[in-house]
């Protein structure tokens, strides 16, 4: 049977790009307040095509974007596969960077020569759901259906966090109960080198905001006579972290979980290229913790960075004026153990001791997640990599991710069910960033792999 659907995976190939390109077309900014009747249009394209595919699809409000569920037809005697993903989309700013229109997805050769379409959510999440909503159109074409009871749970609000989504699980538990949780929202190692990932990183985002004198001085007549709100943001910044990398906050390290010998040696083995790397990032030097390798640094250890700052005068040319107000974005990846609420607490602690007189500090947290693990070891983990191993015809590896998925927590705790992350990007897809990719190759490997899955999935009982 899945000999069949394979092969219809195969000749929609063309097509399937085509309805991707239709997915990308819509603006779906969660963060943009004008973005919300495009976030409204987008769950009900999305939840006409896997009607198309088979399966009874509704869009569902929450307190913010709307949430598409489906579900086919389930048996009692099937295993439950609840599939999460989003359709809501990073800002695609700055706009002048991108070399066709983030909203216009467009198909050519990416940097490498990998034919590749572009679009401000190609990969993060449009064309990874995308894979998921091809395969049950493929079971539908091929085989009369889907082979195990799926509910898919698409929302809105990944990237700001899921702060709604608690809320719906909750008042939905009953339709959503099932046996294990797939989310394709992560990638591959690298080209030709499939994973599953076992980790993710928990995040923990901080904004502070200080505010000296009641409005902006002449820094001639004042300078030197008042504490200047943006030179104390930079010094509080420039406090958050030892020169060695280290993070400066009391009792940051306290839960943090050290790496086994084991994972150091399978992170070791893995064929990771540090000077491409550095080459693709554009910088001539490497940075973090003493002792620690590139990859332990991002999967395994948490950190501390600023993600935006506002102060002062931005304009063309100068202005002389000490601002009278002074904020940072600042977000902390964490790892297995650390409490995000622990954190934010010593976060505030230490800023609040370190401000100096003559401004004050206020705070706004944005949102938090715990790191992540999955278990390498499960009956599910053995399928999906043999589902990864028909999709790309090689044996997935196991890795880590920095990145963070609010909702795998979220998952395990309410509904009490792993989640396997089996995920298709590459490392190259410039994930939240201008000129975001989603690669063909991987497009279509992915909509295999997702066909196999379901089918691997069936042997879960
Ligand atoms: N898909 C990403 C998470 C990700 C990125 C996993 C890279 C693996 C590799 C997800 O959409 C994301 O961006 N998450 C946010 C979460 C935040 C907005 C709460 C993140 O990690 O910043
Ligand atoms: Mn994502
Ligand atoms: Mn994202």
């Amino acid at each position: 049977m899945l000999e069949k659907v394979l092969a219809a995976v195969d000749s929609r190939r063309a097509q399937s790009v085509d309805a991707l390109k239709q997915f990308l077309r819509i603006p779906s900014v969660s963060t943009k307040p004008e973005h919300k009747p495009d976030m409204v249009r987008c769950a009900e394209w999305l939840r006409d095509q896997v009607a198309r595919a088979g399966l009874d699809a509704k869009v569902m409000p929450t307190n913010g974007h709307p949430v598409v569920l489906a579900k086919n037809e389930h048996r009692p005697n099937r295993p439950t596969v609840l599939f999460y993903g989003h359709y809501d989309v990073q800002p695609p700013e700055p706009l002048e960077l991108w070399k066709t229109p983030p909203f216009e997805p467009a198909v050519r050769k990416d940097d490498s020569g990998y034919e590749a379409v572009f679009a401000r959510g190609a990969v993060d999440d449009k064309g990874q759901v995308w894979c998921h909503v091809e395969a049950a159109q493929c079971w539908k074409d091929a085989a009369a259906g889907l082979p195990v009871n799926v509910t898919m749970l698409v929302e809105g609000e990944e990237e700001i966090g899921s702060e709604n989504l608690e809320k719906f699980v909750a008042d939905n538990l009953e339709m959503l109960r099932a046996d294990i949780a797939v989310i394709s929202d992560t990638g591959q190692f690298a080209r030709g080198v499939p994973a599953i990932t076992y980790g993710l990183r928990g995040l923990c985002y901080m904004e502070m905001f200080l505010a000296g004198p009641s409005h902006d001085l002449h820094s001639g007549m004042y300078g030197g006579a008042v504490t200047n709100p943006a030179n104390a943001l930079c010094e509080l910044i420039a406090s958050l972290k030892t020169p060695d990398g280290h993070v400066n906050i009391p009792g940051f390290y306290d839960d943090v979980v050290a790496l086994t010998m084991q994972e150091k040696k399978l992170w070791a083995a893995l064929p990771f290229d540090e000077a491409e790397y550095l080459r693709d990032l554009g910088v001539d030097a490497a940075a973090g913790e003493p002792g620690y390798s590139n990859l332990a640094r991002r999967w395994g250890r948490p950190t501390c960075d600023v993600n935006g700052i506002t102060t002062g005068y931005q304009g063309h040319g100068a202005k002389t004026v000490i601002p009278s107000k002074a904020s940072a974005k600042v977000s902390m990846r964490l790892v297995p153990n650390q409490d995000p609420a622990k954190v934010r607490d010593a976060f505030e602690r230490a800023l609040r001791e370190r401000c100096p007189p003559g401004v004050t500090i206020e705070f706004k947290s944005h949102g938090m997640a715990p790191a992540a693990l999955v278990p390498m070891n499960s009956k599910a983990t053995r399928l999906a990599a043999e589902a990864l191993e028909l999709g790309f015809g090689k044996k997935p590896t196991f890795m880590r991710e920095g990145g963070s998925i609010p909702v795998v927590g979220l998952i395990k705790r309410v509904l009490g069910i792993d989640t396997l992350l089996v995920g298709f990007g590459l490392p190259d897809d410039r994930v939240h960033s201008p000129n975001e990719k989603m690669d063909l190759d991987a497009l279509h490997r992915g909509t295999r792999t997702a066909a196999a899955l379901y089918e691997r999935l069936a042997q879960l009982r």
